[in-house]
């Protein structure tokens, strides 16, 4: 058995209906511990630099925006495979995609405003975790 970590963020659109609570539900009965948990106010110099690998795409100014209009809960989550895994429990990207029972079927308003983000490798999720959280505050 071997754990692995995802880094998970709940979006401003998730904060704002104060669904914390229901998704973090979802990820604890999907197996998924959430071993770190702080909530944030991104700043527009950290949402460029978190969606840097986005940076050329058309939707990274509004990506940029949206992500600075509300608080944020980033989490690290740890399980079995937790990357593809978390990916399940959230679904498609885009909400009008997504299967039955995940989370953003369920709750996301648009592509855009889709509450849950989840890393989509190992390697990226080694690099996002350590974007957010020191060695001290992940305690598994
Ligand atoms: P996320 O998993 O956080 O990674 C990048 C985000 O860009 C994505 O979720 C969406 O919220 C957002 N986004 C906005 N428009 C698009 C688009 N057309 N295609 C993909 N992602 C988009």
């Amino acid at each position: 058995m071997s754990l692995t970590s995802t880094l998970s963020i709940i979006k401003p659109d998730a904060t704002r209906r104060n669904l914390t609570g229901v998704i973090n539900a979802r990820i604890e009965e999907a197996g998924l511990r959430i071993i770190a948990q702080k909530r944030i106010q991104m700043d527009r110099s950290m949402a460029e630099r978190f969606y840097e690998v986005h940076k050329e795409r058309s939707f990274f100014d509004e990506l940029c925006t949206f992500m600075t209009s509300g608080p944020v809960v980033v989490q690290v989550l740890e399980g079995e495979n937790a990357v593809p895994l978390y990916r399940q429990v959230m679904g498609a990207t885009n909400p009008a995609n997504a299967e039955e029972g995940t989370i953003r079927r369920d709750f996301a308003e648009s592509i855009e405003a889709n509450s849950v983000h989840g890393s989509d490798s190992p390697e990226n999720a080694q690099r996002e975790i350590s974007f957010f959280f020191s060695e001290i505050e992940i305690v598994g």
